[in-house]
């Protein structure tokens, strides 16, 4: 279905884009169904072109983001990553959107491919998914000074370097980066919506090992051949909780050390009381051993 060549996609691109200028409004909606829309958003939508940027031709158009960290799930020292759910917000002003009055309309997600949105996306990211129980959950919001809101709730399994020589009394610095994948800086610049309060949801997490210690975010751009790219990054330590570890390691190891001591205790002449005492202590050890763990 979808034309692989690169060539062919692109010629299929200005095909597309010519002709939604010059095809009459009703083709606008072929593959939408949109006789069924809103008026407000079918007389926005009349010959809109989701294919051209905002402000093209006319400067860089600014998309401020937020996140809600919901779960940040497993933490793996053995593949060197962590998975988090995330509802990624973005905002951005696409003047074409402007509609009288000052209320603003909630558009159902799937007509999100009517729209230009940006093409975000996490370069450290191994796996990730859109959850689309029981639709995909998306959300667009247009205001009617043109601003759309769109956000998203995404899981994903990111790649952290760790250093794992002071194990298990490390603390591990991991980021989540966010590019866009085909504008460079001309086209496109990413901010932080309100700085370091952008991230929500880090402090009220539960980890099972790691408790987060502090998190900040920066803008920065990334450098490829083909040019610079907008880049805006979350930084967040995690401390790894030691007591689980006396818990779950040393304690009950040492438990075993001392077990192993018991029998030299007693004088070597009273062999029932040897007998007796070495297997009670070693069902109460076992028992304590086993009360820890849980
Ligand atoms: C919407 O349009 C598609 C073709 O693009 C068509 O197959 C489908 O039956 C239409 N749905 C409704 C509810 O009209
Ligand atoms: C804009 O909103 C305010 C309250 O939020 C309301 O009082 C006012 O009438 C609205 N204006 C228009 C033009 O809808
Ligand atoms: C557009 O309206 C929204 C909601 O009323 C407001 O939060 C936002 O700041 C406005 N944007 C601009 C550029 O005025
Ligand atoms: C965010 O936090 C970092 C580290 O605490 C700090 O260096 C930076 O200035 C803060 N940025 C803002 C905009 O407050």
């Amino acid at each position: 279905m979808i034309p692989t060549h690169p060539l062919t996609f692109l010629t299929l691109g200005m095909v597309l884009t010519q002709s939604g200028c010059m095809l009459p409004e009703s083709h606008h909606w072929e593959d939408s169904n949109g006789s069924q829309l809103h008026p407000t958003i079918q007389k926005l939508m009349k010959g809109y072109n989701r294919y051209m940027r905002p402000n093209f031709n006319e400067g860089p158009v600014e998309i401020g983001m937020s996140l809600d960290i919901a779960s940040i799930d497993a933490i793996s020292e053995i593949n060197m990553d962590y998975t988090a759910t995330i509802f990624l917000r973005q905002r951005w002003r696409d003047s074409r959107l402007v509609f009288p009055g000052n209320e603003s309309v909630s558009v159902d997600g799937r007509l999100v491919s009517l729209l230009w949105i940006p093409d975000t996306f996490i370069p450290d990211s191994k796996r990730s998914f859109l959850h689309d129980v029981t639709v995909e959950n998306r959300l667009i919001r247009i205001f009617s000074n043109g601003t759309v809101l769109y956000a998203l709730r995404i899981t994903a399994t990111i790649a952290c370097n760790m250093d794992l020589t002071k194990y298990p009394m490390d603390r591990q610095v991991c980021t989540l980066q966010l590019e866009s994948w085909g504008y460079n800086l001309q086209d496109v610049i990413f901010y932080w919506t309100r700085g370091n309060d952008s991230v929500k949801g880090l402090e009220t997490l539960r980890l099972a090992q790691y408790s987060v210690e502090s998190y900040y975010t920066s803008v920065s751009e990334a450098v490829y051949e083909t040019g610079l790219y907008p880049k805006l990054v979350l930084h967040f330590a995690l401390r790894r909780n030691v007591l689980f570890f006396i818990l779950e390691t040393y304690a009950p190891s040492t438990l075993l050390v001392v077990l192993s001591w018991v029998s030299f205790w007693i004088s070597q002449s009273s062999v029932p009381a040897r007998t007796c005492i070495g297997v009670t202590t070693v069902l109460t050890m076992t028992v304590i051993i086993m009360i820890l763990q849980v």
